[in-house]
Protein backbone atom coordinates (compact mmCIF):
# COMPACT_ATOMS: atom_id res chain seq x y z
CA UNK A 1 0.00 0.00 0.00
CA UNK A 2 2.23 2.86 -0.59
CA UNK A 3 1.56 6.14 1.01
CA UNK A 4 0.03 4.83 3.43
CA UNK A 5 1.56 5.37 7.58
CA UNK A 6 4.16 2.79 8.23
CA UNK A 7 2.38 -0.46 10.97
CA UNK A 8 4.04 0.56 14.04
CA UNK A 9 3.31 4.33 13.85
CA UNK A 10 -0.37 3.29 12.35
CA UNK A 11 -0.53 0.58 15.36
CA UNK A 12 0.61 3.04 17.99
CA UNK A 13 -2.26 5.66 17.12
CA UNK A 14 -4.61 3.16 16.78
CA UNK A 15 -3.14 2.07 20.51
CA UNK A 16 -3.15 5.25 21.84
CA UNK A 17 -6.56 6.54 20.28
CA UNK A 18 -8.79 3.06 20.78
CA UNK A 19 -10.76 4.02 23.80
CA UNK A 20 -11.63 7.53 23.07
CA UNK A 21 -12.65 7.17 19.01
CA UNK A 22 -16.09 7.94 18.93
CA UNK A 23 -17.90 4.59 17.31
CA UNK A 24 -19.54 6.02 13.53
CA UNK A 25 -22.71 7.39 14.25
CA UNK A 26 -22.19 8.23 17.72
CA UNK A 27 -23.02 11.39 19.69
CA UNK A 28 -19.98 13.78 19.47
CA UNK A 29 -19.88 14.24 23.16
CA UNK A 30 -18.14 10.49 23.76
CA UNK A 31 -15.79 11.12 26.88
CA UNK A 32 -11.81 12.54 26.06
CA UNK A 33 -9.15 12.14 28.79
CA UNK A 34 -5.78 14.06 28.29
CA UNK A 35 -3.39 11.83 30.09
CA UNK A 36 0.20 11.55 30.90
CA UNK A 37 2.48 10.37 28.56
CA UNK A 38 3.74 6.17 29.90
CA UNK A 39 7.27 7.09 31.95
CA UNK A 40 9.99 4.64 32.76
CA UNK A 41 11.46 4.68 36.47
CA UNK A 42 15.03 5.21 36.95
CA UNK A 43 17.09 4.76 39.90
CA UNK A 44 16.71 7.94 42.55
CA UNK A 45 14.70 9.82 40.33
CA UNK A 46 12.52 12.65 41.39
CA UNK A 47 8.88 11.81 42.30
CA UNK A 48 6.55 11.12 39.24
CA UNK A 49 3.24 12.78 38.61
CA UNK A 50 0.52 11.30 36.55
CA UNK A 51 -2.18 13.02 35.49
CA UNK A 52 -5.32 13.33 33.52
CA UNK A 53 -7.72 15.66 32.57
CA UNK A 54 -11.07 15.03 31.28
CA UNK A 55 -11.78 17.52 28.26
CA UNK A 56 -15.52 16.12 27.30
CA UNK A 57 -17.64 15.03 29.27
CA UNK A 58 -20.70 12.94 28.17
CA UNK A 59 -23.04 13.41 31.23
CA UNK A 60 -22.10 14.93 34.51
CA UNK A 61 -19.14 13.41 36.15
CA UNK A 62 -19.57 11.29 39.05
CA UNK A 63 -16.17 10.15 40.04
CA UNK A 64 -12.74 9.65 39.06
CA UNK A 65 -10.04 7.58 40.59
CA UNK A 66 -7.09 5.50 40.12
CA UNK A 67 -6.00 1.97 39.44
CA UNK A 68 -2.79 0.08 39.50
CA UNK A 69 -2.77 -3.40 38.23
CA UNK A 70 -7.04 -3.44 37.76
CA UNK A 71 -7.06 -2.85 41.33
CA UNK A 72 -8.31 0.41 42.70
CA UNK A 73 -5.73 2.52 44.88
CA UNK A 74 -7.13 3.75 48.31
CA UNK A 75 -7.97 7.14 48.47
CA UNK A 76 -7.93 8.53 45.40
CA UNK A 77 -11.79 8.84 44.69
CA UNK A 78 -12.49 12.33 44.00
CA UNK A 79 -15.15 13.94 41.72
CA UNK A 80 -12.61 16.70 39.77
CA UNK A 81 -12.24 16.62 36.12
CA UNK A 82 -8.51 16.77 36.48
CA UNK A 83 -6.87 13.90 38.80
CA UNK A 84 -3.44 13.58 39.37
CA UNK A 85 -1.54 10.46 41.11
CA UNK A 86 1.79 11.52 42.53
CA UNK A 87 4.36 8.10 42.86
CA UNK A 88 6.22 9.85 45.69
CA UNK A 89 9.13 6.91 46.21
CA UNK A 90 10.11 6.04 42.69
CA UNK A 91 11.21 2.36 43.00
CA UNK A 92 10.60 -0.56 40.63
CA UNK A 93 7.83 -2.23 42.96
CA UNK A 94 5.49 0.92 42.14
CA UNK A 95 5.73 0.64 38.37
CA UNK A 96 3.03 -1.10 36.66
CA UNK A 97 -0.26 -0.37 34.72
CA UNK A 98 -1.84 2.96 35.99
CA UNK A 99 -5.56 3.52 34.69
CA UNK A 100 -7.70 7.08 35.20
CA UNK A 101 -11.40 6.25 35.61
CA UNK A 102 -13.83 8.76 35.47
CA UNK A 103 -17.56 7.43 35.54
CA UNK A 104 -20.23 9.99 34.84
CA UNK A 105 -24.33 9.85 35.82
CA UNK A 106 -25.78 8.38 32.82
CA UNK A 107 -23.04 6.91 30.38
CA UNK A 108 -20.30 4.51 30.58
CA UNK A 109 -17.24 4.97 32.48
CA UNK A 110 -14.35 6.40 30.48
CA UNK A 111 -10.39 5.14 31.62
CA UNK A 112 -7.28 6.01 30.10
CA UNK A 113 -3.71 3.82 30.93
CA UNK A 114 -0.33 4.97 31.84
CA UNK A 115 1.76 2.37 31.48
CA UNK A 116 4.46 3.22 34.58
CA UNK A 117 7.50 1.25 33.20
CA UNK A 118 11.07 -0.43 35.56
CA UNK A 119 14.02 -2.55 34.63
CA UNK A 120 13.38 -5.48 36.74
CA UNK A 121 14.49 -6.04 39.93
CA UNK A 122 15.18 -9.89 41.53
CA UNK A 123 13.83 -9.45 44.87
CA UNK A 124 13.36 -13.54 45.36
CA UNK A 125 15.53 -16.27 45.43
CA UNK A 126 17.65 -19.47 47.02
CA UNK A 127 20.90 -18.60 47.17
CA UNK A 128 21.67 -22.21 47.58
CA UNK A 129 19.78 -25.35 47.35
CA UNK A 130 21.36 -28.72 48.72
CA UNK A 131 19.50 -32.17 47.66
CA UNK A 132 20.10 -35.84 47.69
CA UNK A 133 21.15 -36.97 44.07
CA UNK A 134 17.89 -38.70 42.66
CA UNK A 135 15.83 -36.19 44.81
CA UNK A 136 14.11 -32.94 42.91
CA UNK A 137 15.52 -29.62 43.37
CA UNK A 138 13.42 -26.48 42.68
CA UNK A 139 15.06 -22.87 41.99
CA UNK A 140 12.98 -19.72 41.66
CA UNK A 141 13.30 -16.19 41.04
CA UNK A 142 10.60 -13.40 41.51
CA UNK A 143 10.60 -9.76 40.04
CA UNK A 144 9.14 -6.72 40.55
CA UNK A 145 9.34 -4.49 38.05
CA UNK A 146 6.72 -3.26 34.32
CA UNK A 147 6.46 -4.74 31.99
CA UNK A 148 7.06 -8.54 33.61
CA UNK A 149 10.42 -9.42 31.89
CA UNK A 150 11.05 -12.71 29.76
CA UNK A 151 13.02 -15.22 31.98
CA UNK A 152 15.92 -17.80 31.07
CA UNK A 153 17.98 -19.72 33.05
CA UNK A 154 21.57 -20.36 32.28
CA UNK A 155 24.05 -22.87 33.74
CA UNK A 156 28.00 -21.67 34.71
CA UNK A 157 29.77 -24.13 32.45
CA UNK A 158 33.37 -23.19 32.50
CA UNK A 159 32.96 -19.78 33.47
CA UNK A 160 30.71 -19.38 30.79
CA UNK A 161 26.96 -18.96 31.02
CA UNK A 162 25.12 -21.36 29.10
CA UNK A 163 21.70 -22.38 28.09
CA UNK A 164 20.06 -25.57 29.86
CA UNK A 165 21.54 -28.42 28.39
CA UNK A 166 17.90 -30.86 28.55
CA UNK A 167 19.40 -33.78 26.56
CA UNK A 168 18.19 -35.74 29.75
CA UNK A 169 14.73 -34.43 29.53
CA UNK A 170 14.68 -33.63 33.72
CA UNK A 171 14.91 -29.86 33.28
CA UNK A 172 11.46 -28.18 33.75
CA UNK A 173 10.83 -24.20 33.41
CA UNK A 174 7.66 -22.73 34.77
CA UNK A 175 7.03 -18.80 33.98
CA UNK A 176 4.58 -16.70 35.56
CA UNK A 177 4.17 -12.74 34.86
CA UNK A 178 6.80 -12.10 37.90
CA UNK A 179 8.34 -15.72 38.87
CA UNK A 180 10.22 -18.49 37.57
CA UNK A 181 10.88 -21.78 38.44
CA UNK A 182 13.47 -24.11 37.90
CA UNK A 183 12.55 -27.59 38.90
CA UNK A 184 15.27 -30.31 37.90
CA UNK A 185 13.89 -33.77 38.93
CA UNK A 186 15.63 -37.27 39.56
CA UNK A 187 19.37 -35.04 40.60
CA UNK A 188 22.44 -36.26 39.36
CA UNK A 189 25.56 -36.04 41.33
CA UNK A 190 28.14 -35.51 38.70
CA UNK A 191 26.29 -33.16 35.77
CA UNK A 192 24.08 -31.20 37.94
CA UNK A 193 25.75 -29.84 40.76
CA UNK A 194 26.79 -25.88 39.86
CA UNK A 195 25.71 -22.51 39.46
CA UNK A 196 22.35 -21.20 37.81
CA UNK A 197 21.42 -17.58 36.63
CA UNK A 198 17.83 -16.42 36.15
CA UNK A 199 18.01 -13.35 33.95
CA UNK A 200 14.85 -11.17 33.78
CA UNK A 201 14.83 -8.64 30.43
CA UNK A 202 12.03 -6.38 29.80
CA UNK A 203 12.44 -3.45 27.36
CA UNK A 204 13.42 -0.82 30.60
CA UNK A 205 16.33 -2.97 31.62
CA UNK A 206 17.74 -6.06 32.71
CA UNK A 207 19.08 -8.00 36.13
CA UNK A 208 20.20 -11.72 37.07
CA UNK A 209 20.95 -13.93 40.14
CA UNK A 210 23.08 -16.71 40.87
CA UNK A 211 21.97 -19.58 42.36
CA UNK A 212 24.51 -22.67 43.98
CA UNK A 213 23.46 -26.07 43.69
CA UNK A 214 24.48 -28.83 45.57
CA UNK A 215 23.85 -32.24 45.11
CA UNK A 216 24.98 -35.18 47.76
CA UNK A 217 25.36 -38.52 47.41
CA UNK A 218 22.54 -40.74 48.63
CA UNK A 219 24.11 -42.62 51.32
CA UNK A 220 24.56 -38.72 52.74
CA UNK A 221 21.94 -38.92 54.95
CA UNK A 222 22.64 -42.57 56.26
CA UNK A 223 26.08 -41.42 56.92
CA UNK A 224 25.67 -40.49 61.25
CA UNK A 225 23.85 -43.64 61.13
CA UNK A 226 26.52 -45.59 59.38
CA UNK A 227 28.89 -44.66 61.99
CA UNK A 228 27.41 -46.06 64.59
CA UNK A 229 26.77 -48.98 63.10
CA UNK A 230 30.54 -49.12 62.09
CA UNK A 231 31.06 -48.73 66.01
CA UNK A 232 29.19 -51.41 66.81
CA UNK A 233 30.74 -53.70 64.77
CA UNK A 234 34.14 -53.11 65.37
CA UNK A 235 32.79 -53.20 69.06
CA UNK A 236 31.64 -56.32 68.29
CA UNK A 237 34.60 -57.97 66.67
CA UNK A 238 36.68 -56.47 69.37
CA UNK A 239 34.56 -58.59 71.81
CA UNK A 240 34.38 -62.08 69.68
CA UNK A 241 38.29 -61.79 69.11
CA UNK A 242 39.17 -61.43 73.32
CA UNK A 243 36.55 -64.14 74.22
CA UNK A 244 38.29 -66.43 71.90
CA UNK A 245 41.57 -65.70 73.06
CA UNK A 246 40.06 -66.38 76.38
CA UNK A 247 38.25 -69.47 75.81
CA UNK A 248 41.49 -72.03 76.15
CA UNK A 249 42.17 -70.91 79.97
CA UNK A 250 38.07 -71.24 80.51
CA UNK A 251 37.36 -73.97 79.32
CA UNK A 252 38.18 -76.39 82.72
CA UNK A 253 36.50 -74.01 84.63
CA UNK A 254 33.06 -74.05 82.58
CA UNK A 255 33.09 -78.21 82.09
CA UNK A 256 33.97 -78.25 86.17
CA UNK A 257 30.21 -79.63 87.11
CA UNK A 258 30.98 -78.79 91.38
CA UNK A 259 31.32 -75.55 90.72
CA UNK A 260 27.66 -74.42 90.74
CA UNK A 261 26.86 -76.85 92.88
CA UNK A 262 28.78 -76.04 95.58
CA UNK A 263 28.04 -72.40 95.32
CA UNK A 264 24.10 -73.72 95.38
CA UNK A 265 24.79 -75.52 98.41
CA UNK A 266 26.48 -72.59 100.31
CA UNK A 267 23.53 -70.82 99.44
CA UNK A 268 21.16 -73.66 100.75
CA UNK A 269 23.29 -73.83 104.18
CA UNK A 270 23.07 -69.52 104.69
CA UNK A 271 19.19 -69.99 103.21
CA UNK A 272 18.73 -72.50 106.24
CA UNK A 273 20.71 -70.42 108.44
CA UNK A 274 18.35 -67.67 107.69
CA UNK A 275 15.48 -69.16 108.35
CA UNK A 276 16.25 -70.64 111.66
CA UNK A 277 17.46 -67.09 112.74
CA UNK A 278 13.89 -66.10 111.87
CA UNK A 279 12.04 -68.38 113.09
CA UNK A 280 13.95 -68.00 116.43
C1 LIG B 1 -11.78 0.86 30.68
O1 LIG B 1 -12.39 1.19 29.44
C2 LIG B 1 -12.71 0.09 28.62
C3 LIG B 1 -13.26 0.62 27.32
O2 LIG B 1 -12.37 1.54 26.77
C4 LIG B 1 -13.70 -0.80 29.32
O3 LIG B 1 -13.94 -1.95 28.54
C5 LIG B 1 -13.12 -1.24 30.66
O4 LIG B 1 -14.10 -1.98 31.37
C6 LIG B 1 -12.74 -0.03 31.47
N1 LIG B 1 -12.09 -0.49 32.68
C7 LIG B 1 -12.34 0.03 33.86
C8 LIG B 1 -11.64 -0.58 35.01
O5 LIG B 1 -13.10 0.95 34.02
C1 LIG C 1 -4.26 17.70 25.50
O1 LIG C 1 -2.83 17.69 25.61
C2 LIG C 1 -2.18 18.15 24.44
C3 LIG C 1 -0.69 18.03 24.67
O2 LIG C 1 -0.41 17.29 25.78
C4 LIG C 1 -2.55 19.61 24.17
O3 LIG C 1 -1.93 20.02 22.99
C5 LIG C 1 -4.04 19.69 24.03
O4 LIG C 1 -4.40 21.04 23.91
C6 LIG C 1 -4.72 19.12 25.27
N1 LIG C 1 -6.15 19.15 25.07
C7 LIG C 1 -6.94 19.76 25.93
C8 LIG C 1 -8.38 19.76 25.54
O5 LIG C 1 -6.52 20.29 26.95
C1 LIG D 1 -4.10 18.83 33.00
O1 LIG D 1 -4.52 20.10 33.37
C2 LIG D 1 -3.59 20.84 34.12
C3 LIG D 1 -4.22 22.17 34.46
O2 LIG D 1 -5.51 21.99 34.94
C4 LIG D 1 -2.33 21.04 33.30
O3 LIG D 1 -1.36 21.72 34.07
C5 LIG D 1 -1.76 19.70 32.91
O4 LIG D 1 -0.65 19.85 32.05
C6 LIG D 1 -2.83 18.90 32.17
N1 LIG D 1 -2.29 17.55 31.95
C7 LIG D 1 -2.40 16.93 30.80
C8 LIG D 1 -1.82 15.57 30.74
O5 LIG D 1 -2.98 17.42 29.84
C1 LIG E 1 -13.67 21.02 34.67
O1 LIG E 1 -14.00 21.59 35.93
C2 LIG E 1 -13.84 22.99 35.92
C3 LIG E 1 -14.17 23.54 37.31
O2 LIG E 1 -14.56 22.51 38.16
C4 LIG E 1 -14.76 23.62 34.86
O3 LIG E 1 -14.52 25.01 34.86
C5 LIG E 1 -14.45 23.03 33.52
O4 LIG E 1 -15.36 23.50 32.57
C6 LIG E 1 -14.54 21.51 33.59
N1 LIG E 1 -14.15 20.99 32.29
C7 LIG E 1 -14.81 20.01 31.70
C8 LIG E 1 -14.27 19.54 30.41
O5 LIG E 1 -15.79 19.51 32.21
C1 LIG F 1 3.32 -10.93 40.95
O1 LIG F 1 2.22 -11.00 40.09
C2 LIG F 1 1.01 -11.38 40.72
C3 LIG F 1 -0.05 -11.48 39.66
O2 LIG F 1 0.23 -10.70 38.56
C4 LIG F 1 0.64 -10.35 41.79
O3 LIG F 1 -0.53 -10.74 42.46
C5 LIG F 1 1.78 -10.24 42.76
O4 LIG F 1 1.50 -9.22 43.70
C6 LIG F 1 3.05 -9.92 42.03
N1 LIG F 1 4.11 -9.92 42.96
C7 LIG F 1 5.05 -9.00 42.94
C8 LIG F 1 6.10 -9.15 43.97
O5 LIG F 1 5.05 -8.11 42.12
C1 LIG G 1 24.16 -31.89 26.22
O1 LIG G 1 24.70 -32.91 27.03
C2 LIG G 1 24.97 -34.11 26.35
C3 LIG G 1 25.48 -35.13 27.34
O2 LIG G 1 24.95 -34.92 28.60
C4 LIG G 1 26.01 -33.88 25.25
O3 LIG G 1 26.20 -35.06 24.54
C5 LIG G 1 25.49 -32.78 24.33
O4 LIG G 1 26.47 -32.46 23.37
C6 LIG G 1 25.12 -31.53 25.11
N1 LIG G 1 24.51 -30.59 24.19
C7 LIG G 1 24.89 -29.31 24.15
C8 LIG G 1 24.17 -28.44 23.18
O5 LIG G 1 25.80 -28.88 24.84
C1 LIG H 1 13.11 -30.86 28.91
O1 LIG H 1 12.73 -32.06 28.32
C2 LIG H 1 11.49 -32.59 28.80
C3 LIG H 1 11.27 -33.94 28.15
O2 LIG H 1 11.56 -33.89 26.79
C4 LIG H 1 10.39 -31.61 28.45
O3 LIG H 1 9.15 -32.09 28.92
C5 LIG H 1 10.71 -30.28 29.12
O4 LIG H 1 9.72 -29.32 28.79
C6 LIG H 1 12.06 -29.79 28.70
N1 LIG H 1 12.41 -28.64 29.48
C7 LIG H 1 12.84 -27.49 28.95
C8 LIG H 1 13.18 -26.43 29.88
O5 LIG H 1 12.94 -27.33 27.74
C1 LIG I 1 20.22 -11.39 30.54
O1 LIG I 1 20.17 -11.96 29.24
C2 LIG I 1 20.22 -11.02 28.20
C3 LIG I 1 20.01 -11.74 26.90
O2 LIG I 1 20.87 -12.78 26.75
C4 LIG I 1 21.56 -10.29 28.26
O3 LIG I 1 21.62 -9.31 27.24
C5 LIG I 1 21.69 -9.60 29.61
O4 LIG I 1 22.95 -9.00 29.72
C6 LIG I 1 21.51 -10.61 30.73
N1 LIG I 1 21.44 -9.89 31.98
C7 LIG I 1 22.35 -10.00 32.95
C8 LIG I 1 22.15 -9.17 34.15
O5 LIG I 1 23.28 -10.77 32.86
Amino acid sequence: MPGSTPLPVALSLLLATAGFLPPPGAAQNEPRINASDEVTIRPSAIPIILQCNLTTNPSPLQSSFWMKNGEEIPGTRKNTNTTEYKITKARAEESGEYLCVFTFASSPVANISIEVKAAPEIIGHKRSENKNEGQEAVLYCKSVGFPHPEWTWRKRINDVLEDINNSSGRFFITNKENYTELSIINLDITEDPGEYQCNATNQAGTSAVITILRVRSHLAPLWPFLGILAEIIILVVIIVVYEKRKRPDEVPDDDEPAGPMKTNSTNNHKDKNLRQRNTN
